[in-house]
């Protein structure tokens, strides 16, 4: 246990290779608070269970140093560490009832009978599966199962759970119900969570503190609303939503040129004719009559998406621009397309969250306001 301040998780230089030198973790340093939700972002195969792994002590790091609470685990074997796992398959025992597969950890720390009941009966409250105490495993639904899995991991009061890819397996009315009781467990609860997903919509609804990793590396860590709004670089833009990503140049501080024009914009800090990689959300663009817009482009095809109609535009020069408008079109229209300086982010070609944040520190420190 560490003082108040202490990070729960911190990664100093952390490097994993495998025998035949594969590098699966890549230098990774970051740091974990206490009692916020924290997922781990990325695509299939970019390291986020070797993360999981290296927390739990199941696997050790090749490089670098990993501390809980302000202690140094690098040789600390995963039994003697305050961890819990709730595994993507749940990892049941299909031979034990519902009570059975809670009371595990107790039984093995030999708690008193009394007191293992009632600590299983408040987890299985929590979860809402009061009553399903003897049930077999077999008898329970995805979602039941699922739900097993975590009384199992609150039970002991852990410091700390890891849930790799929990809801993956769940249906997607399920999928969205398990993310909201996920969430509110969490809060009422107070523990830190660091939860596994590859699917972004949930990192973002559900996190405090999201860290998008690709090969290896964090490429940006932040609130789900600074990676939505400010996304470091291309792949993070085109993995957190759907984007227009254009390539273009920045001409001078606040003026970027993209499709054969130039835009305002309120980016500074690139060398000179710097190419640059230019994103737009498709629900900053606004449709409007041909000539009124910023650019000119002819609509390809709609779909209605409940709320908003998505539209899927080509410019002359073949760009394609994804537009989200409530504002119905025709197939094979001209229409203009109008957005605000403030909508166009700048990002340097496959810059990493760490070049980033000396380049602003250095932009800043030469007298520019940010
Ligand atoms: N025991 C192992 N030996 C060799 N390579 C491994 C081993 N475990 C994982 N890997 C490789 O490490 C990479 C990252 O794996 P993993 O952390 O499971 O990714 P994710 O959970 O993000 O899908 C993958 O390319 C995987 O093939
Ligand atoms: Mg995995």
């Amino acid at each position: 246990m560490g003082g108040q301040g202490e990070p729960i998780i911190r990664f100093e230089g952390v490097t994993k290779r495998y025998d035949d030198d594969t590098v699966v973790l890549d230098n990774v340093s970051f740091e974990i608070e206490r009692g916020k939700f924290y997922t781990l972002l990325g695509p299939s195969g970019c390291g986020k269970t070797t993360i999981l792994r290296l927390i739990a002590g199941f696997t050790e790091p090749s490089e670098g140093n990993i501390w809980l609470s302000g202690r140094n685990v690098n040789r600390v074997p995963a039994n003697k560490r305050q961890v819990n796992t709730v595994f993507q398959d749940y990892a049941l025992f299909p031979h034990l009832n519902v009570f059975e597969n809670v009371a595990f950890g107790l039984r093995i720390k030999r708690l008193n009978k009394q007191v293992i009941t009632e600590k299983v009966r408040e987890a299985l409250r929590f979860v809402n599966l009061a009553g399903y105490e003897s049930r077999e495993i077999s008898e329970m639904s995805g979602g039941q199962r699922q739900r097993v899995a975590i009384a199992r991991a609150i039970v002991n009061e852990p410091e700390l759970i890891l849930l790799d890819e929990p809801l993956s397996a769940l249906d997607l009315k399920l999928r969205t119900e398990m993310q909201y009781e996920l969430r509110e467990l969490q809060r009422s609860l107070g523990i830190t969570f660091i939860f596994v997903t590859h699917d972004q919509e949930e990192a973002l609804a559900m996190s405090d503190e999201i860290f998008v990793l690709n090969h290896g590396k964090i490429q940006q860590s932040g609130t789900p609303i600074d990676i939505y709004d400010e996304p470091i670089n291309r792949f993070v833009a085109d993995f957190i939503g759907e984007s227009n990503i254009v390539s273009g140049t920045m001409l001078e501080d606040y003026l970027v040129e993209f499709t054969g024009r130039r835009f305002e914009c309120v980016d500074g800090g690139f060398r000179p004719n710097e190419t640059v990689d230019v994103i737009i959300r498709p629900e900053d663009l606004e449709v409007t009559e041909p000539e009124a817009g910023q650019l000119r482009v002819k609509v390809d095809s709609q779909l209605f998406r409940g709320v908003h109609y998505e539209i899927c535009c080509y410019d002359s020069a073949g760009n394609e621009w994804l537009v989200h408008s409530t504002r119905r079109v025709t197939v094979g229209a001209e229409i203009g397309l109008a957005f605000d300086p403030e909508a166009i982010h700048i990002m340097r070609h496959g810059e990493t969250e760490e070049a980033f944040d000396k380049r602003l520190e250095a932009y800043q420190g030469a007298g520019h306001a940010e």
